[in-house]
């Protein structure tokens, strides 16, 4: 799979981490920056990521900053893009499963190294189910976003 990996400064030292665990699993890797920990601003990295993802160059996406929040506020703002903030495997899986989550946001200051990569295992190694209500809620979402939804 070929997965987009964006950070600011306070999400910088996990993303060496995750990168050399998702090529060790077979993962092709795009990085969208920043390369250092100086202080940046997260919806740049974010932005550079959905745009990844949403041009079709690559299938997910992985953000991390200081919580996760930041990451998770900026992609949602694109249509298109489900970013999910999870610091617990179960929901890092159902994201994927249930919300068909195409963005994994992940808090540098409050998961440690060991559960990052194991969020980012759950999530890319689940598959969106792609039947039934999970459908159905999922083009919810896009008809929020074009204004459909009353
Ligand atoms: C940076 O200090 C921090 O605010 C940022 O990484 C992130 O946690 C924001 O949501």
């Amino acid at each position: 799979m070929k997965i987009v990996i964006g950070c600011d400064h306070a999400g910088f030292n996990i993303k060496d981490k995750v990168i050399a665990h998702l090529k060790e699993k077979g993962h092709e890797v795009v990085e969208v920056g920043t390369f250092s920990t100086d202080s940046c601003h997260y919806p740049v990295y974010a932005h550079a990521a959905c745009k990844k993802i949403l041009g079709g160059e690559c299938e997910l996406g992985i953000l991390i900053c200081g919580t996760g929040i930041g990451m998770s506020m900026a992609a949602n703002k694109h249509d298109g893009i489900r970013a999910a903030c999870c610091s617990d495997t179960f929901s890092a899986r159902l994201t994927r499963e249930h919300n068909d989550a195409n963005i994994l946001c992940i808090g540098e200051r409050v998961v440690g190294v060991g559960l990052a990569l194991d969020l980012v295992d759950a999530f890319v190694n689940a598959e969106y189910m792609n039947s039934g209500n999970h459908v159905t809620r999922v083009a919810m979402l896009k008809d929020i976003e074009e204004g459909k939804l009353d």
